[in-house]
């Protein structure tokens, strides 16, 4: 397998995080956004991203330049038809990913490997919305935030993905310094279903917006469990609008089982965009 042409759509949080890493790995990027805004927003971020690198003596000048001329930021009916493989990192909302499927199947050439970054919808799902010939090259591929610094990526097969395809992909991907995982395509697939109990407990535990509470289960976690991020933390990262969304999906695919219910606080902080970094204020406040 041979990956140099990656059209990324989604300049948000994960979009932009997996469209700087293809280009750190030298491949041509286009990153297709439906807002400008978002879009400049993002290459301005990744810019100041790589030379910080260059800064911090991590990369050289030389190799930055390169990276910056290898990634393009446009909208959809500009990019090149015949990418390698297309990444979809858009709002997690089946009915508009699966809209957007329908276009991208249409739009590229019939090789072209078509793949979702969704956190929680299966892929076999998703896949209706292509047409017969693609599903073979539908697949998931779910990186993790930040993605130029996480090494999983969850492969997914669905029903009529290729294994081939998927095997070709555990292959590139591992030979690119990440971690691959072949998963089934079942609810949350592996770590999303293991972690909703890192957030569901912890937010049962305080109960309230109490931020003391917070910070005290979050440095347990560090300092005693050995995790990185307190699940606080992680979910200001993540973003509390996409991790709602996500519980909200695994919930209902486990048939509403009350270990995977989301907690009010959640709906909460949605309805008052309290989304986290992103939005400068979730649980805790970013200034
Ligand atoms: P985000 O809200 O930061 O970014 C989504 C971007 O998609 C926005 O810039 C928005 O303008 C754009 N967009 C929405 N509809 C579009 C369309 N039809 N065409 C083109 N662009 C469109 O969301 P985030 O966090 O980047 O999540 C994206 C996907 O990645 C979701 O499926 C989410 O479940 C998944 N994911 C998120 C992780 C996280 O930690 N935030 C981790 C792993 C997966």
């Amino acid at each position: 397998m041979n990956l140099q042409r990656i059209v990324v759509i989604g300049a948000g949080t994960m979009g932009s995080g997996i469209a700087q890493w293809f280009a750190q790995k030298m491949c041509f990027v286009e990153l297709v956004d439906n807002s400008s805004e978002q879009l400049q927003k993002a290459l301005h971020s990744i810019h100041a991203s790589w030379d910080k690198l260059v800064e911090k003596e991590k990369l050289s000048s030389c190799q930055v330049n390169q990276m910056k001329k290898l990634l393009e930021v446009k909208h959809l009916e500009q990019v090149s038809k015949s990418a390698d493989l297309v990444i979809e990192a858009i709002i997690e909302n089946l009915e508009i990913k699966k809209e957007l499927f329908h276009k991208l199947d249409h739009y590229f050439s019939p090789q072209t490997i078509i793949s979702s970054n969704t956190s929680s919808f299966p892929i076999t799902l998703m896949s209706e919305a292509v047409s017969n010939e693609r599903k073979s090259r539908f697949v998931g591929l779910h990186f993790f935030n930040p993605a130029t610094m996480m090494k999983l990526v969850e492969v997914i097969k669905g029903e009529k993905t290729d294994s081939k395809l998927c095997q070709d992909l555990y292959a590139w991907f591992e030979s690119k310094d990440k971690k691959p995982a072949l998963c089934k395509d079942s609810p949350g697939f592996i770590v999303n279903r293991v972690a909703r109990n890192f957030y569901g407990e912890p937010l049962r535990i305080v109960e309230s917006d109490d931020e003391n509470k917070m910070k005290e289960v979050d440095k347990i976690l560090k300092e005693v469990g050995g995790f990185k991020m307190g699940p606080f933390e992680l979910m200001d990262l993540i973003g509390i609008d996409v991790n709602y969304s996500v519980t909200c999906s695994v919930w209902d695919a486990y048939q509403k089982e009350a270990r995977f219910a989301p907690h009010k606080l959640q709906k909460q902080m949605v309805d008052e965009k309290r989304f986290g970094r992103k939005s400068k204020r979730g649980f805790y406040k970013y200034d």
